[in-house]
């Protein structure tokens, strides 16, 4: 029998701590396919799976942590969410308040979100306001008003965030039987590394996995503050959802990276556009360029040596690519791409697909 998905809040409403009392605030989050990926088991040998969360309500992973963001702050009274974002969050936060029929303020760096994720915050009545400077400005001031005035924060220091986000590793062990060998994950703020993290750990103390998978995580190289050690002053990436400079949950990621055996490598972005045309051209999965990150990474990894033949791997895709499509109409060297036009004639766009006339059957 078909079962309909009630999201997140609903599904897992005994771990997340929900009952009949509780106020649910969702658009229907999680449930996203976990794709077995041929062309990149391939490539490298082990058995590789994508965790598509460009699948949610608003196209990105952040309407799993939203659901319980905006349920509880509606519970607890709020009139008005406030987040910093590099566009996903601002989305997601400004869709689940609309929903709620709440007030979302978003802070955003000028000039430095996505197109599609811009227009998401504004139709979904967002009061957007772009900051002349980079997130990390923007989420200083997001926690500074949140601490000074009746607005409650929703960006990932929020722990309910990091409480719904989780879930998606319960996803992977259901479909998967056990938790991966190895999980690949774009690094940000930091926030879904340490959730997935934590979601599987709470599967192997349920007894319901066996390990806890090797968590490999990736920042862009113009802004891995993890992986150099140390906070990067002006942050730049084409990978703009994770143009972040100084993690929130710099602290939380160290601890799982330590418990899961875990790693934070970087990847230019030559690389991740590369990583987002395989992904596309060859699995059938359109993700935004960060998000591409964990494709870039696998890749790395596999020829470095580190991942063994027939290794079982998850890679979490992040964002849609329809939120950011500028970088699929460009080729490699940097030109447009220029789609071929011809006048509506059959045998012209046959000539031009070097199609030849099929032999009459007799
Ligand atoms: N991938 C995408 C598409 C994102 O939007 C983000 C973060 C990340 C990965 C990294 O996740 O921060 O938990 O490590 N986007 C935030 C935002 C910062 O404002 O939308 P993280």
């Amino acid at each position: 029998m078909a079962h309909l998905w009630r999201g997140v809040l609903r599904e897992y409403a005994d771990r997340l701590g929900v009952t009949e009392a509780s106020t649910v605030v969702t658009l229907g989050e999680g449930g996203t396919p976990l794709l077995p990926a041929p062309a990149l088991s391939q490539r490298t040998g082990a058995d590789v799976w994508v965790k598509f969360e460009g699948m949610n309500p608003t196209g990105s992973f952040k309407d799993r942590g939203m659901t319980v963001a905006l349920s509880r702050a509606v519970e607890h009274g709020a009139k008005a969410v406030i987040c910093a974002s590099t566009g996903n969050t601002s989305a997601s936060a400004a869709a689940y308040a609309a929903h709620a029929g709440i007030t979302a303020a978003v802070l955003v760096p000028e000039g430095k979100i996505a197109m599609g994720k811009l227009s998401q915050a504004v139709a979904h009545n967002g009061r957007l306001i772009q900051i002349r400077g980079n997130f990390d400005d923007c989420l200083e001031i997001a926690r500074e008003l949140a601490d000074h005035y009746p607005v409650h924060l929703v960006n990932s220091v929020n722990p309910d965030r990091i409480e719904g986000q989780k879930t998606a590793a319960y996803e992977v062990v259901e479909v998967l039987g056990d938790a991966p060998d190895f999980h690949f994950i774009p690094v940000g703020n930091a926030g879904n590394y340490t959730a997935y993290s934590r979601g599987y750990r709470e599967e192997v103390a349920r007894g319901v996995a066996t390990r806890v998978p090797r968590m490999f995580g990736f920042q862009a190289e113009g802004s891995a503050p993890l992986v150099r050690g140390e906070v990067v002053k002006n942050p730049e990436t084409v990978a703009s959802a994770i143009r972040i400079g100084n993690p929130a949950s710099w602290e939380l990621a160290l601890e799982a990276r330590d418990a899961t055996d875990g790693w934070f490598g970087a990847i230019d972005d030559a690389r991740i556009l590369a990583a987002q045309k395989l992904l596309s051209g060859e699995v059938g999965i359109f993700v935004e360029p960060a998000s591409a990150i964990s494709v870039a990474g696998l890749l790395d990894r596999a020829e470095a040596g580190i991942i063994p033949a027939g290794a079982k791997v998850v890679l979490t895709v992040t964002g849609h690519g329809l939120k950011d499509p500028q970088w699929a109409l460009r080729n490699a060297d940097g030109s447009d791409v220029t789609p071929t036009v011809v006048d509506a004639e059959t045998s012209e766009v046959a000539s031009v697909l070097g199609l030849a006339p099929a032999e009459a059957t007799a």
